[in-house]
């Protein structure tokens, strides 16, 4: 509901080999093929997958992403994976900050900030996403919580424009428990996200970023979160890894 062009985001998290990535990009891409000028379609691939995945979306507006990468361009970095690197194989943008990769892999806010002014900088879209725990909710600090995540990435970025960073709002307790936030909670935390965003951004800025939602969406739920005000999209983990079930969810967004 507003002039942002809305994305609809798959994260696979760690799923699918090259083949079953290749069949599913195959079967998306003529599905979406009308929608991707109404909607922006991204999808988030193991690195395994993204040299398939960025060739066969670079004639389509489809996006190719990866769920991670190091802020550094080349180095002693063992296991890790740069930015120009991705950019060698077609990655367009690149997840920030799931909750995965700060609870189990000890992301801090540092080092996200670190990851998403590296992204910028090397011409990747970074979707940074932030959200609370329950326990954080439940005791009334998820506006610090998130707050503080957003400010963190925010003093990283030099004024970036609206269409060059993606956020996402991903309460932890809805991630993989099929406990969806309402859309009544998404809009609330994202429209106070929004807000934000213009104190440290500017109005301009804070008009043209997306923010998405995600947790637990699926066909059943998205087009009532997606019709929020502020709500500009989702970021969907296991209702995405079928191609037939994400197909509804960007019909969901146009
Ligand atoms: O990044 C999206 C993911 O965290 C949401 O997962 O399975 O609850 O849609 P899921």
């Amino acid at each position: 509901a507003s002039e942002r062009k809305p994305m609809m985001a798959a994260n696979w998290k760690m799923n699918k080999t090259v083949r079953e990535a290749e069949d599913y990009v195959a079967k998306l891409l003529p599905r979406v093929s009308d929608a991707t000028d109404e909607v922006d379609v991204a999808v988030f691939a193991p690195f395994t997958s993204l040299p398939t995945v960025g060739r066969m979306t670079q004639d389509a507006a489809v996006i190719a992403g990866a769920q991670n990468l190091y802020f550094e361009d080349s180095g002693a970095y063992t296991g890790e994976v740069s930015a120009p690197m991705l950019k060698d194989v077609g990655t367009g943008a690149v997840i920030v900050g799931h909750s995965e990769r700060r609870e189990i892999f000890g992301e801090t806010d540092e080092t996200v900030a670190r990851k998403a002014a590296k992204a910028l900088e090397a011409g990747l879209v970074p979707i940074v996403c932030v959200g609370e725990t329950k326990e954080e909710r439940d005791a009334g600090g998820m506006w610090d919580k998130v707050s503080g995540q957003v400010r963190a990435v925010m003093e990283a970025l030099d004024g970036p424009s609206g269409d060059a960073v993606v956020f996402a709002y991903e309460p932890i307790w809805a991630i993989g428990t099929g406990e969806t936030a309402s859309p009544e909670d998404a809009q609330e935390a994202i429209g106070q996200i929004r807000g934000l965003l213009g104190e440290l951004g500017g109005e301009e800025f804070a008009g043209s970023v997306r923010i998405l939602y995600g947790g637990s969406i699926k066909p059943s739920n998205a087009a009532d979160i997606m019709a929020q005000d502020d709500v500009d999209g989702g970021l969907v983990g296991g209702a995405s890894l079928e191609a037939e079930s994400f197909v509804e969810l960007v019909e969901a967004a146009r």
